[in-house]
């Protein structure tokens, strides 16, 4: 539904990785190297979904990612995406770039808001940005530190004449998408970005002048120093986002962040890069103990979220999968998106033989070499 009702340029912008996307196919391709290994004869009439995620309890073990532009998706996404993840009893994350501002997010939608946040180079910014985060009752910082630069995206290159001027072609495709012309585009133009506006001049608030000041503020130099001097004055729960080597989750672990999340962005930054759930054990063993390791990338089945909870995560962050939802039906269809992802993970429960979420482990999970090649042998054995 999300495709037919997008222009393509947008859908591009939803489905798209960095060059040649190795890193976007690799995240789903990866699932099917895990298999599951059912128990029989396990009562599994009474089944529950419920855990903690940083301290507090959560209807189900899923957050709402970050993901910036929403307004591109839907008119007032991040809101409607927010009211989708209250309802559901699990937290949204706010980005940076969201189209909406995180005070009007708190105020229209509520529910567990964590913020998520560029160490962006003008530091008073960044030192803004946290005391609104604060001021509006955000329970998690989540600081994102894959995106030190902006991905490659190709695609972007095909659909835009310049930067945020679309081609002639993609015009013409908006033109025959009538139902996101007039329910997101018009009256209004695209949405600017909310978080961000205040840093702007009043004239200078469009679309591209608001991506042409975040591009500007990219801070390539940033080390472990400036997450040392956060984790100093930031009290509630700080999370880190994009972190895949074992190295760096023990540096984490060292200076006492509560969470990490797992991530390649989806696919959107460095292409040719390892997929977050081949990584999982070996993270979890070296600081599942000190933090709570959560992961993102190609959730798109109950199953794979099963997958990564067997395997040691704490919770699965989710990007485009509420997005198809969003673009398609809005709130509704954002709630009816983590739904069908509710019910998959619970029949998948039942499937397996394990009552519970607490009671996954590695045991249900074996490492299954799918064939990419002709000949070569297939290989099965369980993890740990
Ligand atoms: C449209 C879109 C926008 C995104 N914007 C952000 C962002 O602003 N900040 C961020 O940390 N990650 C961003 N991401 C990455 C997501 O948070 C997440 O890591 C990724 O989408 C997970 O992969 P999945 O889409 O396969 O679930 C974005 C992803 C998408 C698809």
């Amino acid at each position: 539904m999300a495709r037919r009702r997008l222009p393509g340029f947008v859908n591009e912008y939803l489905e798209g990785g960095s060059e040649d996307e190795q890193t976007l196919r690799g995240n789903r391709e990866a699932f099917g190297d895990l298999r599951f290994i059912p128990r029989v004869l396990v009562d599994v009439a009474n089944r529950s979904m419920a855990s903690t995620l940083l301290g507090k309890p959560c209807g189900m073990p899923l957050v709402i990612g970050p993901t910036g532009f929403n307004g591109l998706l839907w008119r007032e996404g991040d809101i409607a995406l927010a009211r989708a993840a209250r309802e559901r009893e699990i937290p949204f994350t706010v980005s940076i770039v969201a189209s909406d501002s995180l005070e009007a997010i708190a105020k229209h939608a509520g529910g567990r808001l964590w913020m998520m946040l560029l160490m962006l180079r003008d530091t008073a910014v960044v030192e803004r940005l946290i005391a609104r985060a604060d001021a509006a009752g955000c329970e998690a910082l989540v600081i994102t530190l894959d995106a030190s630069v902006y991905g490659n995206r190709t695609w972007d290159s095909r659909n835009f004449a310049r930067p945020l001027v679309l081609s002639l072609r993609a015009k013409l495709d908006v033109l025959v998408h009538l139902r996101w012309l007039f329910g997101v585009l018009l009256p209004r133009g695209l949405p600017g970005f909310g978080n961000l506006a205040e840093f702007l001049p009043d004239d200078q608030r469009s679309p591209l002048d608001g991506s042409r000041y975040i591009t500007s503020q990219s801070n390539a130099g940033l080390t472990w120093e400036a997450i040392r001097a956060l984790r100093e004055r930031w009290k509630r729960k700080l999370v880190l986002k994009g972190i895949m080597a074992v190295a760096d989750a023990e540096e984490a672990a060292r200076i006492g962040v509560d969470g990490i999340v797992l991530s390649n962005h989806g696919g959107r930054q460095l292409d040719s890069e390892v997929a977050p759930i081949q990584v999982l054990e070996d993270v979890v063993a070296a600081v599942g103990q000190r933090l709570e390791v959560m992961i993102d990338g190609g959730f798109r089945r109950g199953t794979d979220v099963v997958k990564a909870l067997a395997l040691g995560a704490r919770a699965v962050l989710l990007g485009r999968t509420p997005l198809y939802g969003l673009a398609a039906g809005g709130q509704a269809g954002a709630a009816r998106a983590l739904t069908i992802l509710r019910d998959e993970i619970d029949r998948t429960l039942a499937l397996l033989g394990c009552p519970s979420i607490g009671e996954l482990s590695p045991q249900y999970v074996g490492h299954y070499e799918v064939p990419r090649r002709r000949g070569v042998e297939l290989k099965v054995h369980t993890s740990r």
